[in-house]
């Protein structure tokens, strides 16, 4: 299968892996996307196919040919970090840090849809990523920040 992930052409082999997530990490070495619940419970392994957000433990690598995928390692600039990452690290969003990865996809993918979500709108669009360690208030605090800053913000 051939995919363009994080801007760059990549093939896998969609035989020995079966899921978007086990060709992400096991071939690619793309290991931002975690593997926790492999059931589409907890999305942790939340990455973006086409611009839509999935589970990549449900996806079938099989049915990505020719896709465009984003994984967190896609975010960053270089060495500079995306303003949500950089907004996670000040507002303390991350603690073990494992569900990290799958909440800023998420969160990117609410921010472009809707640059200033009210604190409903974000507890609705971040409520497919589950978070062991309860950093959820810090998680919706980097958020509003980040919609606080967007253009167009109330002031
Ligand atoms: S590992 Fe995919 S949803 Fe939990
Ligand atoms: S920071 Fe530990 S699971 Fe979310």
């Amino acid at each position: 299968m051939k995919l363009t992930v994080n801007s760059t052409p990549r093939e896998v082999d969609a035989g020995r892996n079966p899921t978007l997530l086990s060709a992400l990490r096991d071939q690619l070495a793309l290991t931002g996307p975690k593997l926790a619940c492999d059931r589409g419970e907890c999305g942790a392994c939340t990455v973006r196919l086409d611009g839509d957000l999935v589970y990549a433990c449900l996806t079938l690598t099989a049915a990505c040919d020719g896709a465009h995928v984003e994984t967190v390692e896609g975010l960053a600039d270089g060495n500079t970090l995306h303003p949500l990452q950089q907004a996670f690290i000040t507002h303390d969003a991350s603690q073990c840090g494992f569900c990290t990865p799958g909440q800023l996809m998420a969160a990117t993918a609410l921010l472009e849809a809707n640059p200033h979500p009210s604190d409903d709108q974000i507890r609705a669009a971040m409520s497919g990523n589950l978070c062991r360690c309860g950093t959820y208030p810090k998680i919706i605090a980097a958020i509003r920040a980040m919609a606080a800053s967007a253009p167009g913000a109330a002031t």
